[in-house]
């Protein structure tokens, strides 16, 4: 068998169909512009991807809906349309790796043909997917294929395939179709409007146009070199039916000898930034330009960009091989995610790597995953933010919607920035994400010293989020002010009163607005004055913003011991969790009605903690121990945001064989086969969080928001002899390494 590099690949041994949709989730491919899931090139037999069904609005953490075998999913962000059930959804476009061989008149097929050395591999490097197998066809023919594929990082329109069928055993008649199938539905609905396909002998062509507006041209042309055949055989066909435009080839092999099958792929839409011309004449372009060179160059070129990216973010871990490959399956995932050059979109929940969440956007962008970029792709970190501030008129929608004026960030928001999520208890009351958009727009000008973006637009979102939170308020007669129905990251308490988390971060960011708009005064005032009139901002209006910072209950003093995650905290049931919660290897949420885990003392992820986690300052270390204390046990980590963040306080706490537990429960979230948890794609939060356990928690930096100058406390735990990596701060690019000695720091 062959040997691949632990430390690299994301490995799959055998075939076993159980585990299809996992891996395909794991093994997505993307380069920003488009992401495809890893399936198979030619599909399941008896899997249909144009299945008819509803899917209703649910709790995507609990939600049990129809799954076929394979699941393919092709996402280009932005890309979205109307949904009968579910407001908008990203779309998944037709699939363009289909490529299928018949076998001396059987169609090669994962599950009925005979298959012997399976292996299929996502190499991290350079997001190359491998499978290696052999064909068997009784005692006489034995074929092998090497298939492998990419999206480019060099070329945002392209994709490039290879298989090579080597002839090992008997002689076989090979008939190859490759094209684009437009035979897909996303959560079961029928998205578009118009198909047209059409192939000939030099291509296969989509083109759809979707329910949402947009045009969307796919193109993909075939090559196979195969020796001594016979001129019959040499002619390319191309079929258009059936949702599929394809190309088809007949070769034959006899034993020792290769056929090289290739096929080249261009996408475009009608939503590209700074292009210009049709999307089907950019199409004809991009795949002329990938026809001119050789698999080769492509692959190059494209490894090259991936080599840049590693240089600027990989972690090198001695000493265990697990979580070193976990780290990476993480940065991969994460760089894999960037929209680099487009600021109209962020990343979404399930890093466009399959349809749950509908590809919305959280919270998880700015809290769990904006750290990464921060301190290795400045300029991502910067669209991302940027995003919110393209969609401030979305939020402006939202606060409207409520009858308020100012913004208020949707809770999942479209691309537009609307408010998408159909349940009203989050919708209505899940607000903290409002003032989470402010401490990351913080976040980014102390990590990058950037303030020329808060000048340009953070100051914008701030003024006009404040403007909402002091109609959301409400006063006491004692005169300090209150946010009542709430539901803060804890979403297991869906109505409480002063969440004490969203009770800081509103107050933290209504200071920073006052903080901002000072300095605007003084250092551009020309620039303020302009801002001002353009949203017709009242002195009166900044007056209230800091009586609000200031009466808005805060929850906690330096004295507190037990700080309750909300005012009325006490007054839930306490619960008997193990008399409840009787497997678990599923969720809590699982075994209680909604109705009792809403009147009880179970969270579903950190809140108070998480709050203490971002504002490690504010808290003494006995508050973090008492707290952490009282809170994890109760707290069933359903939510893979929370597990992270538990990890990073038990480090910081020297509880290191805690720290490792959750360590191993990061891992697990998308890597444990058995948990089967990319199956409706990666939990891209999650990995930001094992990148900020690794380097906030092991490597001990504090966080640009606690401190200015580069500030390491390592705590290494046993299973990790030393971490090396490279972090830029503040525009300073430095290399660090660090091991049970202590660490060094080197500019780069
Ligand atoms: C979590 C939220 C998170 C969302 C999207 C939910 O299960 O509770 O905190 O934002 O998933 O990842």
């Amino acid at each position: 068998m062959r040997r691949l590099d632990a430390e690299w690949n994301l490995i799959e041994q055998s075939c076993d169909s159980e585990l299809g949709r996992h891996y395909e989730g794991l093994f997505t491919q993307g380069n920003g512009y488009i992401h495809v899931r890893g399936s198979y090139e030619e599909g399941l037999i008896d899997s249909r991807q144009d299945r008819e069904y509803d899917r209703k609005p649910a709790n995507v953490t609990l939600e049990q809906h129809e799954k076929e075998k394979t699941k393919w999913g092709t996402y280009i962000p932005g890309v979205v349309g109307k949904h009968p059930l579910l407001m908008t959804e990203m779309i998944n476009l037709p699939y363009i790796f289909e490529l299928k061989f018949m076998i001396n008149g059987q169609w090669l097929d994962m599950d009925e043909s005979n298959i012997a050395n399976y292996t299929r591999w996502l190499s991290l490097k350079d997001g190359v997917l491998y499978r290696e197998i052999e064909y068997v066809e009784g005692d006489a023919v034995r074929l092998a294929f090497r298939y492998s594929r990419f999206v480019s990082k060099s070329s945002k329109h392209i994709a490039i395939q290879r298989v090579e069928v080597k002839c090992l055993a008997g002689k076989a008649s090979i008939e190859t179709e490759a094209g684009i199938n437009s035979g897909v539905r996303t959560n079961g609905f029928e998205h578009y409007l118009e198909r047209k396909l059409e192939a000939d002998a030099d291509k296969a062509y989509a083109e759809i146009k979707t329910n949402g507006g947009n045009t969307v041209s796919m193109l993909s042309c075939l090559s196979m070199a195969a020796p001594d055949e016979e001129e019959e055989n040499c002619t390319f066909k191309g079929v258009a039916d059936a949702g599929r435009a394809y190309q088809k080839r007949t070769v034959n092999i006899a034993c020792g000898q290769t056929v090289v099958v290739e096929k080249r792929i261009a996408f475009t839409t009608d939503r590209d930034l700074n292009e210009t011309g049709t999307p089907a004449a950019r199409a004809k372009e991009y795949l002329e330009e990938a026809c001119e060179k050789s698999y080769e160059r492509l692959f190059m070129e494209h490894e090259a960009v991936w080599n840049r990216e590693w240089q600027a973010a990989d972690i090198k871990i001695e000493g265990n091989e697990t979580v070193q490959l976990a780290s990476r399956m993480s940065v991969y995932q994460l760089i894999r995610c960037k929209p680099a050059d487009d600021y109209r979109i962020a990343i979404c929940a399930k890093g466009y790597a399959g349809e749950a969440y509908f590809g919305r956007y959280f919270w998880d962008t700015e809290i769990s995953m904006l750290p990464f970029f921060l301190h290795t792709d400045a300029e991502a970190a910067k669209n991302l933010i940027r995003f919110r501030y393209e969609t401030l008129d979305g939020a402006r929608r939202n606060a409207a919607n409520y009858g308020y004026t100012g913004a208020r960030y949707a809770w999942e928001s479209s691309v537009g920035g609307d408010e998408e999520c159909a349940n009203w208890q989050y919708a209505d009351h899940e607000i903290h994400v409002t003032a989470d958009v402010v401490y990351a727009i913080m976040h980014y000008v102390k990590a990058t010293g950037d303030l020329g973006f808060l000048k340009d637009f953070g100051a914008e979102i701030m003024a006009e989020t404040a403007r909402y939170w002091c109609q959301r308020v409400d006063w006491s007669n004692d005169g300090s002010c209150h946010l009542l129905g709430v539901m803060g990251p804890d979403e297991y308490l869906p109505m409480t009163q002063d969440n004490t988390y969203t009770n800081n971060m509103v107050r933290y960011s209504l200071k920073e607005t006052l903080h901002t708009l000072e300095w605007m005064k003084e250092s551009y005032n020309e620039c303020y004055h302009a801002f001002v009139n353009k949203i017709s901002l009242e002195d009166s209006e900044i007056a209230e913003f800091a009586k609000v910072a200031e009466a808005l209950v805060k929850g906690y003093d330096e004295k507190s011991e037990v700080i309750l995650q909300s005012q009325d905290f006490l007054s839930y049931a306490d619960i008997d969790f193990d008399e409840i919660w009787t497997d678990r290897s599923k969720y809590f949420g699982q075994h209680i009605s909604q109705e009792k885990n809403y009147r009880s003392k179970a969270l579903k992820q950190a809140d108070l903690l998480e709050l203490i986690m971002l504002f490690r300052d504010s808290f003494s270390d006995r508050q973090l121990e008492v707290n952490y204390d009282y809170y994890e046990p109760i707290t069933t980590h359903d939510s893979s945001l929370s597990a992270a963040v538990h990890g990073i306080l038990c480090s910081w706490m020297g509880r290191d064989a805690s720290a490792a537990e959750f360590l191993e429960r990061v891992i697990s979230i998308d890597m444990a086969p058995e948990k089967k948890g990319a199956e409706a794609g990666i939990h891209i939060a999650n990995c930001g969080g094992i990148w900020q356990m690794l380097i906030y928690g092991f490597a001990g930096l504090k966080s640009a928001m606690s401190s200015e100058e580069l500030v390491l406390e390592p705590h290494l735990p046993q299973q990790i002899q030393s971490m090396e990596f490279p972090l830029t701060w503040r525009g300073n690019n430095y290399r660090i390494f660090i091991n049970h000695n202590g660490y060094t720091l080197r500019a780069r």
